[in-house]
């Protein structure tokens, strides 16, 4: 068992360790005999919901990748789960986040660093550095939409034991802290996905490992897993469960067909269930949150409706 991964817990410990052995992770320690500074253990994520992992072992096969490679890419359409199990794999691992959306307008200062006020002294780090320099775990969501020049300035600290140049700063050089490790996420390219580019091929290149992520139910295929977190999650029936999880694979079976402009996440349907379990009708419950997600273009909510309304009033 490994020492890090039991000691530097800021979470429950008896259940972080009944999990990283559940997940099967246990041989690979991401910090062997280091424990992180003070300062950034309160990044370490804390209490993430429970995630089903089940036939896809996910964590294991994240936490591997960054075992021996420091970092891999997670590929997959909207709410299928990979921010969600970036935190987990954290939690897990005991590893500090910094996390980084790159499809909004963030610019280079807040992310490399920059000089506030008058004077050489007042130098503040931007995320990227601070990553680099304390180690832990960099997020980057939806890497393909990173601006050019930041993924240009990201390639070398990518060659993994590679290095930051802070150009801004008299070229200081900082290297890449020894227990640094990265993932990237992004949805796949395609026409649907509004905004989406084609990753940035030296990105691509520094990747060792792909992770696909999709769905647990879709069409026909209707997992239990899935009624059961909704089960737990919201405390309603379990019929009502399932039919909320049919009317899911529906709306994403459309989606995956190009048919409608989102396909729902398990935790969209666990915001239905919420209000099901309150007492509202669920057809109801369904037009104050599934169909507004799904899209504010009413031809399409109203076909949102009619799949709710066949599959709950079969
Ligand atoms: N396998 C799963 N187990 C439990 N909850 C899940 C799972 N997959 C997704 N969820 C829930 O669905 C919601 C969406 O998940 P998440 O935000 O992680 O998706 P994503 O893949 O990062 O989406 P995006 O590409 O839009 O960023 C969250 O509430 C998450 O907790
Ligand atoms: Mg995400």
């Amino acid at each position: 068992m490994s020492v890090s991964i039991t000691k530097s817990a800021n979470v429950d410990s008896t259940s972080r360790l009944d999990l990283v052995e559940k997940y099967r992770i246990d041989k690979y320690d991401l910090h062997p005999g280091y424990l992180f500074p003070q300062a950034v253990l309160s990044l370490v994520p804390r209490g993430t919901p429970e995630y089903i992992d089940k036939g896809f072992n996910y964590v294991e096969r994240i936490t591997r990748a960054l075992f021996y490679f420091k970092q891999c890419a997670l590929i997959g359409p909207s709410g299928t789960g990979k921010t969600h199990i970036v935190y987990l794999v954290a939690e897990l691992c005991g590893l500090p986040m910094w996390e980084i959306n790159c499809g909004l307008q963030t610019s280079a200062y807040d992310l490399f660093g920059r000089y506030i006020g008058l004077g050489k002294e007042n130098w503040i780090d931007g995320q990227i550095v601070m990553w680099c320099r304390q180690g832990g775990l960099l997020y980057l969501d939806e890497a393909n939409m990173m601006k050019q020049d930041i993924a240009t300035r990201l390639n070398p600290v990518l060659d993994t034991r590679g290095h930051i140049v802070l150009t801004e700063k008299d070229n200081e050089i900082i290297k890449r802290h020894p227990h640094g490790y990265l993932i990237i996420s992004m949805n796949p390219f395609s026409a649907e996905f509004v905004g989406t580019k084609p990753l940035n091929a030296a990105l691509r290149r520094r990747m060792s490992v792909w992770i696909n992520f999709d769905y647990l139910s879709i069409g026909d295929k209707i997992s239990s897993d899935e009624v059961d977190l909704l089960v737990k999650r919201s405390s309603i029936e379990r019929k009502i469960a399932e039919k909320i999880v049919r009317v899911g694979a529906e709306l994403r079976r459309q989606y995956k067909n190009g048919d409608l402009p989102y396909g729902p996440s398990p935790g969209d349907l666990i915001n239905w269930a919420t209000l099901v379990a309150d007492g509202c009708d669920p057809i109801e419950a369904a037009g104050e949150t599934i169909v507004g997600t799904t899209s504010d273009d009413v031809e399409i909510q109203a076909a949102v409706k009619h799949i709710v309304e066949a599959i709950f009033k079969s």
